[in-house]
């Protein structure tokens, strides 16, 4: 039986992950700063640990381990990382977290670890035009991500790849395009836009208004998170190490996103743009390199994914209230 470690297991990628793993029969160690409020109950073993911590980091991957899955980071959506406001926690906490534990697993033996970047990583200067943004892997030099998240993420790839030239260690890198889905974080200050405007649109009365960060003509892609397990799970299985786009290529503006969450919800809902923390102006997944190396590339509609999503937050909105 194989033997993953996933790092990060407490939270969204990282619980879904673990559910995988375990439906293709792994024993599943699982790390996380706290519990997975929906998952737990999946992995063979979990532990509460610090991964800043080096100690923790050597204790975690003891008993052998064929795979390690490195999801664990600081993070959140444009109201945490673009605020400028958390810069010096993300920095160091997720640096931390990749130093010891990539560490920690080369010492140990480990064969092979994936390592989850992040498409905040490519040039600022390549996503100024919403409408024809560039992020194909090769674009990502000269260097210039438009936030401190980013810097770290490049780093890490950086480091990564630096042990598996140095120290033999087999590595993966996948560039996750803002990844969404049920058992996502929807509330708190940490939400993606696929979760807040869900929820802002369930919280909205019929008729009501919601309001939406920037003029709205930003553009993004999501991909739902079941297709970035399946790429990531591809990837481990490939002889590619990446960095590799892992994304939607179905490019959708803010404001229309907004529309089509609440034309699933049924309700007439009018748009309100304010000021608010928006990161770059558009951004898109570049699937080719994927499609070439792996012979797959996304292609569930984002409209299948946001219901599914919609339907879980309403949900758990509903659960919340009840207990009220
Ligand atoms: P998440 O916040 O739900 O999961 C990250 C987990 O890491 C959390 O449960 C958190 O508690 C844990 N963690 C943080 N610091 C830790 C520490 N010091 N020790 C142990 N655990 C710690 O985020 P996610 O959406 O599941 O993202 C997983 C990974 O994918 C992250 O590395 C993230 O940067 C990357 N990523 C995600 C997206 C996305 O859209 N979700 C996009 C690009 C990259
Ligand atoms: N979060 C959020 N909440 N975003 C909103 C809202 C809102 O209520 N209203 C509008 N937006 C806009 C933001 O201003 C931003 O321009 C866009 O929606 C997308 O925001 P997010 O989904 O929060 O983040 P992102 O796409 O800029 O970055 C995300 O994806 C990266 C990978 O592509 C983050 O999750 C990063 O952590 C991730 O690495």
């Amino acid at each position: 039986m194989k033997r993953a470690l996933v790092c990060g297991a407490g939270g969204f990628i990282g619980g879904h992950l673990v559910k995988r793993l375990k439906s293709e029969g792994y024993w599943v160690r699982g790390v996380d700063l706290k519990y997975n409020e929906y998952n737990n109950g999946n992995a063979d073993e979990f532990i509460i640990g610090d991964l800043t911590d080096p100690i923790v980091c050597h204790q975690v991957v003891e008993g052998g381990f064929d795979e390690v899955y490195q999801l664990a980071a600081d993070m959140g959506g444009a109201g945490y990382i673009f605020t400028g406001e958390n810069d010096a926690a993300v920095m160091h906490n997720s640096a931390l977290c990749n130093l010891n534990m990539l560490h920690a697993a080369q010492q140990a033996g480990v064969k092979k670890i994936f390592y989850s970047s992040s498409a905040c990583m490519y040039p600022e200067y390549n996503q100024l035009d919403p409408e024809n943004p560039k992020c194909s892997e090769e674009s990502a030099y000269p260097a210039a991500p438009d936030s401190e998240y980013g810097w770290e993420k490049l780093f890490s790839e950086r480091l990564y790849l630096t042990y598996q030239r140095n120290l033999g260690i087999n590595v993966k890198i996948a560039r996750f395009h803002n990844i969404f889905g049920p058992q996502g974080t929807w509330k708190g200050g940490r939400e993606k836009a696929p979760a807040a405007i869900c929820r802002k649109v369930i919280e909205a009365e019929d008729g009501g208004t919601i309001e939406i960060w920037g003029d709205g003509k930003q553009t993004r892609s999501f991909l739902y998170v079941d297709e970035c397990v399946e790429g990531v799970r591809r990837l481990m299985e490939s002889d590619f190490s990446g960095p590799v786009n892992i994304g939607s290529e179905e490019m959708i503006s803010i404001n229309d996103f907004a529309k089509l969450i609440a034309e699933i919800s049924g309700k007439n809902i009018t748009i309100k743009n304010i000021p608010g923390p928006e990161g770059v102006r558009g951004r898109n997944s570049d699937n080719a390199l994927i499609q070439e190396k792996l012979g797959w590339a996304p292609s569930k509609s984002l409209r299948d994914g946001i219901t599914k999503t919609y339907n879980w937050i309403a949900e758990q909105a509903t659960k919340e209230v009840e207990i009220v």
